[in-house]
């Protein structure tokens, strides 16, 4: 079966866009249809980015997990919701029906609520890849809580303000995490965070690891304690709150070019249909297929492509604990045989990694399942994409190249797989209803084909984010004042001959190291917390498997015991304030910083020598201390 609302052709892919385009509001109230409501909706879209202000399917109600459990339930009860598969492939593997899943959700959805959670209630959820993080997500969902994921990488620090920032009253979590043959201290990294998030009453902790954990009075509660109490009560249902379609649905913290990260807000009734059209669209989902999101749901694309896109479609989602390479290389091609995967979808990052392992890990596993493949999170390199290509969808799997943000909900360019044409290392097409437009730094479009500039939106689409928490003015400088009634997305973009377009990478002071987004202004702040640091520079360079490496200039006037260990005190550092995903892989020491006469760091410089190109700086007479210049050259790591 496929879903009535899926493009099947070119040719209706053309047609359907510039219905979407020509008249947005009836194309999105159709779509609309294909979804439960309580209530239906008064307006489907009032907006304007001066503000912004962005509400779709005003004045409707509805509770987004009855669209992703309750109505499968009705007509699927026994298709398998979610398949999980653990790190350690000696143990077994999970299959959760869509009946199942409901019951555990609702169970869950009660233990919040006897804890006192209730409507409108921040929730941290910091988990392992496990099924029960899914039920946490989709039980506050269910009563109308909004949940604010944080990635299992992050430390206690970046944990602590996340909380703060968002007030959460509870933090549902576990002993510990098992990544590869690492454990992670999932609950004593809490318990450092929370020394100063006053707002938590409670936290929830899921035994998953064994690892002795502490406990405290009052505060403290095992899930499976909770659970038995909802058990022993028998009414295990519980009802789905009503959602006002612009109520939050979730916060999900990202990097940004200032400062702290910022608390992305994604509304009920949007968000639910960008995911969910999107996710039937792109990978052109069948009924039974088995869609494999490689995703951690600590970001965007597990929250819209491991959970609410497939399950608000009724499709089997696969989510893996564990991590590519262990036990060794050959690991996702397992999971591929053992689950006879359909849609494989990944980072270009996790397909140069296992690359460089060579076809030896891919010898003698049966791939013949793959229909699809898909790619997120950065630029795919043209060899990535044949390799990809060639060995794992033998040359006759689509593959789509899916550009999207955390703000953007979900997939916004990208081929529709099968449908429209793949291009490599071009996302391609707009999706329907989304109006790309290239601007030059003046803010002038730039029309016309073969051309490039900076990316941005020209019209709301239903998953666009509705604020940043606790801070619209934020949302607002950021992404809707640098040009007037337009989205930008910080991205700098080209235009092929056919329209086709390439995203070309960040044109703000975001890296991209390995798909994840890092601010240089949040890395700086993070290694000038190292005593002895009185200043810091960070810029990327290209690296082979993360896309791009972090490379650090310092200047340091503590003590060297020496300076192998001063640049590993350094990463701690950073690994303490940010995590582990954030240390810099290049550190070099410098006396200066090549400034402007006005004090501004002049990045590109710096970019360029870590690039190694250092031969082609450009005008350097303007600085301050041109001479600097040489000394940063001549120590280049
Ligand atoms: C980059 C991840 C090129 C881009 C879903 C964007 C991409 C940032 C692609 C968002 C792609 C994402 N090709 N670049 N297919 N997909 N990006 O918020 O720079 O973690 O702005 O969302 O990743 O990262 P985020």
């Amino acid at each position: 079966m496929s879903y009535p609302y899926q493009i099947k052709s070119l040719e209706e892919y053309r047609k359907i866009y510039n219905q979407s385009i020509e008249h947005p509001t009836k194309f999105w109230s159709e779509i609309g249809e294909h979804f439960k409501w309580h209530k239906q909706w008064d307006e489907v879209l009032h907006w304007n980015f001066k503000e912004p202000k962005v509400e779709w399917f005003k004045g409707a109600r509805l509770n987004i997990t009855e669209n992703c459990l309750d109505r499968w339930v009705e007509t699927q009860p026994d298709i398998p919701a979610i398949i999980w598969e653990p790190n350690d492939p000696t143990k077994s593997s999970i299959t959760l029906t869509y009946k199942e899943l409901h019951f555990k959700v609702c169970q869950f959805a009660n233990v919040l609520k006897n804890n006192g959670a209730k409507k409108g209630d921040r929730i941290c959820i910091y988990m392992p890849m496990v099924p029960e993080l899914v039920i946490a997500v989709l039980a506050c969902a269910r009563i109308g809580a909004i949940h604010s994921v944080v990635f299992g990488g992050f430390s206690a620090q970046s944990i602590s303000d996340r909380i703060q920032d968002a007030q959460c009253s509870m933090v549902i979590t576990a002993d510990g995490a098992f990544r590869g043959n690492k454990t992670i201290p999932l609950k004593s990294i809490i318990d450092e965070a929370l020394l100063t998030c006053p707002s938590i009453e409670k936290v929830l902790v899921l035994t998953h690891t064994g690892v002795p954990v502490s406990m405290i009075n009052e505060r403290d509660l095992w899930w499976e304690d909770e659970i038995k109490k909802i058990e022993s009560q028998e009414n295990w249902y519980c009802p789905a709150e009503s959602m006002d379609a612009e109520d939050m649905l979730f916060i999900l913290y990202t990097s940004g070019s200032t400062g702290k990260p910022k608390g992305v807000v994604h509304t009920c009734a949007g968000y639910m249909v960008w995911a969910n059209y999107t996710f039937v669209n792109v990978f052109q989902y069948k009924k039974g297929q088995v869609h494999f999101c490689t995703a951690d749901i600590g970001w965007i694309t597990g929250h819209s492509y491991i959970i609410y896109g497939p399950l608000s479609a009724g499709a089997t989602t696969l989510m893996f604990e564990g991590i590519p390479t262990w036990p060794d290389a050959g690991r996702f091609w397992e999971i591929v045989e053992k689950h006879s995967v359909n849609i494989l979808y990944t980072a270009p990052t996790a397909i140069r990694s296992l690359m460089s392992f060579g076809i030896e890990p891919i010898m003698g596993k049966n791939l013949s399942s793959i229909d699809v493949l898909g790619t997120v999170g950065e630029p795919i390199n043209e060899e990535a994409w044949h390799w990809y290509n060639e060995n794992i969808g033998n040359k006759k799997c689509p593959i789509v190249d899916t550009w999207w943000q955390t703000e953007t909900g979900g997939v916004l360019i990208s081929n529709l797989a099968g449908i429209t044409e793949s291009k490599p290392g071009f996302a391609t097409l707009p999706l329907p209803g989304i109006q790309p437009v290239l601007v030059d730094e003046s803010g002038k479009e730039i029309k016309g084909n073969e051309v490039s500039g900076n990316l941005c939106i020209k019209y709301p689409w239903p998953g666009i984010l509705r604020t940043t928490y606790g801070d619209h003015e934020r949302c607002r400088i950021n992404y809707f004042s640098a040009y007037p009634d337009l989205y930008f997305t910080g991205d700098g973009c080209l235009r092929d001959e056919n329209g086709n377009y390439r995203i070309t990478g960040r044109v703000d002071d975001v890296l991209n190291i390995s798909g994840h987004r890092i601010g240089t202004a949040e890395l700086e702040n993070a290694i000038n917390m190292h005593t002895g640091v009185v200043e810091s520079a960070i810029v990327g360079y290209p690296h082979d498997i993360k896309g791009q490496g972090i490379y650090a200039y310092v200047i340091f006037n503590g003590m060297h015991t020496d300076e192998e260990h001063t640049k590993q005190d350094i990463c701690q550092t950073v690994a303490k304030i940010i995590g582990a995903i954030a240390k810099p892989d290049k550190i070099q020491f410098v006396t200066g910083l090549p400034k402007t006469r006005s004090g501004k760091i002049m990045r590109r410089i710096l970019r360029k020598i870590a690039e190694g190109d250092i031969n082609n700086l450009g005008d350097t007479s303007t600085l301050l201390d041109p001479l600097i210049v040489e000394e940063i050259k001549s120590n280049r790591q």
